[in-house]
């Protein structure tokens, strides 16, 4: 089904027949509005952004391309279309036709999980919404908008699932996704990491490709689902998510690329050096990664955990690309997985699949991070450097699963605590690290300048080039 524009709430789900509905989320739209003029982009609400809309849920050719106000961006419902006689992928229920509705008993886990996936999406908007400040171009501050405009979207996806679908406990819930913030002590967002502020590009580059990978990964999950409703709606949602991604790669690769042109011109990969040319020197970059790949790996849960187990077997949530497999049941099987015995000892140890789905999701997303990290070493390599950046070992600096708490070097070595603690500066940002991110961190907002410490992106936004004003600043 097509998408109407003329409706007050964009949408492909025929809204307009359902007038309980729309009435309830006509009246949560405003809400929404005052939260993004609130607590969204600081300083930018009347700027023209060149943004891409959902026009249909079409995988090729989805999205129109325009100048846009983001308080005029049309946020609206869009699933994608519908398989025919969908059946459910894994778990006990494998083979029966999908769900249209929520099963009673399956009630508060759904809204549970929807919630959970929900909070995520403001709560990302919240913590970037003084970057503009300090944007390297315009070319960045638009896919910065870009993404921010469309993690509001993905709030109004999960939030017409819990209006459609679970009366008013969903309202309720809907409700406090606009009263929970990032980072307030009171009532803050569900999920630690996203109550921290990303308050430099560097960070922001790093969150969405880790953090917003985790997220890809779990939509991934979600969209296998049997509640038919979500796993649509988990689709369109990976469509746009992709983008996120890409911003992610391409801004790290940039800063590398500048970094090595530097290291090239003054013949040095010596930190002090690069630091005075005004570059990120490699090594800061590897503390970086460290940093955001192991906080990204606790968000997958615990690597032994019976809820996954309850999920994958009641059909709720899962393996990313079920249909990769061919064992959809798992009652059988057995994973491997490492972990420190009592004696801090590692051992290996077979556990039961289904309570493995989480880890089971965990190393498909690692594999799926490292594919970055083989291209960003390509373009140092090819400038003629024997640096290799790595995705540090799953046992470094975790604080959910069997290696919470466990002392280990990034490659993956058991060390003593007194040794972890002397050698912090050495694997993680050090405040001296943080405050020279932060003093890179200067506004560039002249049409196809870009900031010292990154290199222009190879394209512009849509066939347009890098030069393009992409976001006219209100006068
Ligand atoms: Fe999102
Ligand atoms: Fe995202």
């Amino acid at each position: 089904m097509g998408i109407t524009y003329q409706d007050r709430i964009p949408n492909n789900v025929d809204l307009g027949s359902n007038r309980t509905l729309q009435r309830a989320l006509e009246h949560w739209q405003p809400h929404f509005l005052g939260w993004w003029k609130d607590l969204g982009p600081e300083g930018f609400q009347e700027a023209d952004v060149y943004l891409r809309t959902a026009t249909s849920v079409d995988a090729k050719g989805w999205a129109t391309y325009g100048a846009v106000k983001m308080p005029d961006y049309r946020w609206g419902i869009f699933l994608a279309d519908a398989t025919q006689d969908r059946t459910i992928g894994f778990g006990d229920d494998f083979g029966k036709p999908v769900w249209q509705q929520v099963p009673g008993e399956h009630r508060s886990t759904l809204r549970r999980l929807i919630v959970t996936q929900g909070d995520t999406e403001p709560a990302s908007v919240e913590q970037q919404r003084h970057l503009g400040k300090t944007c390297p171009s315009l070319y960045d501050l638009r896919n910065l908008f870009q993404v921010n405009v469309e993690e509001g979207r993905h709030l109004w996806a999960m939030v017409y699932l819990l209006h459609a679908y679970f009366g008013r406990d969903g309202r309720e819930e809907a409700e406090d996704l606009l009263a929970r913030h990032s980072g307030d002590a009171e009532r803050p967002r569900i999920l630690g990491t996203f109550n921290e502020p990303i308050d430099d590009w560097l960070s922001f580059f790093m969150f969405t490709y880790f953090t917003d990978r985790d997220g890809k990964y779990q939509l991934k999950a979600l969209a296998e689902s049997a509640f038919d409703p979500l796993s649509r709606t988990c689709q369109f949602m990976l469509t746009e998510e992709a983008h996120h991604m890409f911003v992610g790669e391409t801004g790290i690769g940039r800063v590398i690329r500048r970094t090595l042109e530097v290291m090239n011109d003054l013949k040095t990969e010596d930190p002090a050096a690069l630091r005075k040319a005004g570059v990120i020197d490699l090594p800061t970059l590897q503390r970086y990664i460290n940093f955001w790949f192991s906080s990204a790996l606790d968000l997958f849960g615990a690597d032994v955990s019976s809820n996954a187990a309850t999920y994958f077997a009641t059909g709720l949530k899962g393996r990313p690309d079920e249909a990769r497999y061919e064992d959809h049941l798992c009652t059988d099987s057995v994973l491997e997985i490492e972990r420190p015995d009592d004696a801090g000892k590692i051992v290996t140890e077979s556990v039961p699949l289904r309570q493995a789905m989480n880890e089971v999701t965990r190393r498909a997303y690692i594999e799926d991070c490292a594919k970055g990290v083989i291209r960003w070493n390509r373009l140092i390599k090819k400038a003629g450097w024997d640096v290799e950046l790595k995705l540090p070992s799953e046992r470094f600096r975790r604080a959910i699963g069997v290696w919470a708490g466990f002392n280990a070097t990034p490659e993956g070595q058991p060390i003593p605590a007194e040794e972890w603690s002397r050698r912090q500066d050495e694997f993680l940002p050090s405040g001296a690290d943080r405050a020279y991110i932060k003093s890179l961190m200067v506004q560039v907002t002249e049409p196809g300048k870009v900031a010292g410490w990154i290199a222009p992106p190879d394209r512009g936004i849509n066939n347009l080039p890098v030069a393009y004003e992409y976001v006219h600043l209100a006068a």
